[in-house]
C-alpha cells in the first residue's frame, strides 16, 4: 500500500513544558490513556503504509528505545501466568514496523533533528510526523498527504486554520487555494506576529518531504530562537519544488503542553464508555453535572 514507506520522528526535544516529569521520562512516553503519546504517531504511519520508522532521539530517550523492542522477560512472564492477551498485545508494539534509531546529541531544533535522519531518508520522498501532535481522523492524516503527493507530486504539509491569537506559535503559509483544502504553499514564516502573519494557515505536525529538503536543510542558518527550523528549509525548498498544502480531515489533540495532554486525555476518555462513565461520575460526586 502506498508509495511512502519511511516515516521520521523527531523526538530528541527537551520537553520543558511538562518539567519535572520529563527530567527522566520522554515527553513521548508520557500516557495518553494507556498508550505512550509517540505510540498513536507510530500507528498512523504505519496505517498510512510505512514499514520504516526512524526517531531522531537524544540524551534520555531511553525509553522509546525499550518500549519498541522486544521485552522478552516480560513476555515470559505474562506466559508463564496465561496471560495470552497481554502478550499478544506487547509482543504486537515491537512487531508494528522496522525501527531505527538516531541521535541529535544537541536540541538544535526541529530542521536539525530532521537532517540527523538523512542517511535512512535521503532515497525518496518520507513522512515526518511530530509526536506531540496526536491525530483523531478516520483516514490517517499522514495517509491524506500521502494521496494527496500519489495524485499531484511534490512535497505536502498539514494545515490548519489556528486563532489569531496562535499564530505566533506556528509556521504560518501564504498560500494560492488550488482546490477544495488544498493549497499551494507560497511562503513560509515561522512564528510571526499577528501583523506579519500572511493568513491564518499553520502548518502543523505531519509532513510528506522531499529528499531534497537535505540540501536545504545543510545550507540553513538558525532561524527564530537560535534554532535550525524545519519551516525555513521549506521555505528555500519552495524555490525549487512545489510544496502544497493540505487541510486535513481530522482532529488534532495538542500533547505538547499540559492542558493540550489534559484536553487530550479527557477527549480521548470520553471516547471510551468505562472512563466516560468515570469521569461523569466524578462530575456528579462534585456537583459539576446534574444528569
Ligand atoms: P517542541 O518544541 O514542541 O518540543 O518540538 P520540545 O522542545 O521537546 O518541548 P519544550 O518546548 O521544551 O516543552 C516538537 C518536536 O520536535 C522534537 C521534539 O522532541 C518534539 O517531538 N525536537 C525539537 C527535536 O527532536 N529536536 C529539537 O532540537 C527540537
Amino acid at each position: 500500500m502506498g508509495s511512502i514507506t519511511k516515516c521520521l520522528f523527531p523526538a530528541a526535544g527537551l520537553g520543558t513544558r511538562f518539567l519535572p516529569a520529563t527530567k527522566e521520562i520522554p515527553k513521548e512516553m508520557l500516557p495518553l490513556i494507556d498508550r505512550p503519546i509517540i505510540h498513536y504517531g507510530v500507528e498512523e504511519a504505519v496505517n498510512s503504509g510505512c514499514s520504516d520508522v526512524v526517531f531522531v532521539t537524544g540524551r534520555g530517550k531511553r525509553a522509546i528505545e525499550d518500549y519498541f523492542d522486544r521485552s522478552i522477560e516480560l513476555e515470559n512472564i505474562l506466559l508463564e501466568r496465561g496471560q495470552k492477551e497481554l502478550y499478544d498485545m506487547v509482543v504486537a508494539v515491537s512487531e508494528m514496523a522496522r525501527f531505527a534509531y538516531v541521535r541529535q546529541s544537541e536540541p538544535l531544533g526541529l530542521g536539525h533533528a530532521v537532517l540527523c535522519g538523512e542517511q535512512f531518508c535521503e532515497s525518496g520522498f518520507f513522512g515526518v510526523i511530530l509526536p506531540d501532535d496526536v491525530m483523531i481522523a478516520d483516514t490517517p492524516v499522514l495517509r491524506q498527504l500521502v494521496e494527496l503527493h500519489e495524485r499531484l507530486g511534490g512535497s505536502v504539509v498539514a494545515l490548519e486554520e489556528v486563532s489569531p491569537g496562535e499564530v505566533s506559535r506556528y509556521g504560518i503559509a501564504r498560500v494560492e487555494p488550488q482546490e477544495d483544502g488544498v493549497y499551494r504553499i507560497l511562503d513560509l514564516i515561522e512564528k510571526p506576529s499577528l501583523n506579519e502573519a500572511p493568513s491564518r494557515l499553520a502548518v502543523v505536525g505531519r509532513y510528506l518531504l522531499s529528499p531534497r529538503i537535505f540540501h536545504h536543510l545543510h545550507n540553513l542558518r538558525p532561524g527564530s530562537g537560535g534554532e535550525l527550523q524545519l519551516t525555513d528549509a521549506i521555505k528555500s525548498l519552495l524555490g525549487e519544488e512545489v510544496v502544497w498544502g493540505l487541510r486535513y480531515n481530522g482532529l488534532r489533540l495538542d500533547c505538547g503542553t499540559k492542558e493540550g495532554w489534559f484536553k487530550a486525555t479527557v477527549t480521548m476518555a470520553l471516547e471510551n464508555g468505562t472512563l466516560r462513565e468515570a469521569l461523569f461520575s466524578l462530575l456528579r460526586q462534585r456537583g459539576l453535572m446534574d444528569v
